[in-house]
């Protein structure tokens, strides 16, 4: 049976990450998050001052590509994969909402998908990997071994936030979460270059209504039918 690429592809707040950590994790694949990708070069364009309130400075990013190397590590204690900027942990750094707010304008530059999806394709080589985000199974990987599709409805996905927000104490309001979700929905599915889509060959998986060990058991079938035909 040899390694396979698993490209996990979806919506936002649909939980992607979690699955494909945890399906790594139960079938000894390493796991890369490419969105952490697209926030790591967002927070060198904050912390190089590339950012005008939104606006990115285009043509200062172009010429500064080259200075940015993100690679990926195990924490030490944790065994979590984290982030590095030229070497340096920004695993918290990316996840703040500064970096939020402008993701996506850097996410739509064509150069800065282009520099990434050759980084992204390079951590590919070897096989053996699970790699989630919006393009994976359309442009990164079109000849993926297994490729999901992942989808909820934008009332199950505001939900699940405003439970996670109220758990950690934080004020929240569905409404106003709701219509983010469906913004950043709208956002993903039309910009101009690789916009969020289906791709014809990956299986569909909507978790509305499934529960995590459901999920799970759902994408250990998948993977154990379609590897062992490799
Ligand atoms: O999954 P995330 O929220 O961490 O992604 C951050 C941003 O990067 C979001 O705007 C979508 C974008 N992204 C992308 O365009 N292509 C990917 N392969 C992964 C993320």
């Amino acid at each position: 049976m040899g390694k396979i690429v698993i490209a996990i592809d979806g919506l936002s707040s649909c939980g992607k990450s979690t699955m494909a950590k945890s399906l790594a994790r139960n079938i000894g694949y390493l796991y890369f998050d490419s969105g952490a990708m697209y926030r790591a070069v967002a927070l060198f364009c904050i912390e190089e001052g590339l950012v005008n309130g939104q606006s990115i400075d285009t043509e200062k990013l172009r010429n500064r590509m080259s200075d940015i190397n993100i690679t990926f590590e195990a924490d030490p204690v944790t065994k979590a994969s984290v982030t590095l900027l030229n070497g340096r942990n920004v695993e918290k750094e990316i996840r703040s909402l500064q970096v939020s707010r402008i993701v996506s304008l850097v996410a739509a530059l064509d150069f800065v998908r282009t520099g990434l999806i050759d980084r992204q394709r390079e951590m590919g080589k070897a096989k053996g990997i699970v790699m989630d985000g919006r393009d994976i199974g359309t442009t990164v990987f079109p000849d993926a071994e297994m490729k999901v599709f992942v989808t909820a409805s934008a009332e199950v996905r505001a939900q699940r936030r405003y439970d996670e927000m109220t758990a950690r104490g934080e004020n929240a309001d569905y409404n106003e979460i709701l219509h983010n979700v469906q913004e950043r929905d709208h956002i993903d599915q039309t910009r101009e270059v690789s916009p969020l889509r289906k791709a014809d060959d990956a299986l569909l998986l909507d978790n509305s209504n499934m529960t995590r060990e459901e999920q799970k058991a759902w994408l250990m079938e998948q993977f154990n039918r379609i590897s062992k035909k490799c």
